[in-house]
């Protein structure tokens, strides 16, 4: 489902795994593309949370954090931002 808050695009998923809902913005903090298109691994079974994957230049986002946990400076620390992310209240307990 996708929104705008705060002036941003933005969107929000559901973790099968957690029953946790998931919210971040779209705009990739590498260069803006839209993230919408990106691939989400939900590995929260494996302990390895959920993964966003920008379809720009493939870096990767822990989606509940938002930290960059992967990009082009390989084996540096990401210098990249962190991804802007939300927090999300489910009023109707689903
Ligand atoms: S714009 Fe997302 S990784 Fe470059």
């Amino acid at each position: 489902m996708t929104f705008v808050y705060d002036g941003r695009d933005s969107c929000v998923l559901y973790s099968p795994a957690t029953g946790k809902w998931i919210s971040f913005a779209r705009s990739c903090p590498h260069a803006g593309i839209d993230l919408l298109s990106g691939d989400v691994e939900d590995l929260e079974d494996s302990g390895c949370g959920v993964i966003i994957s920008c379809p720009a230049h493939a870096y990767l986002f822990d989606a509940h954090s938002g930290s960059c946990l992967w990009d082009t400076t390989r084996g540096q620390p990401p210098a990249t931002p962190a991804l802007l992310t939300y927090d999300v209240e489910d009023r109707h307990g689903g």
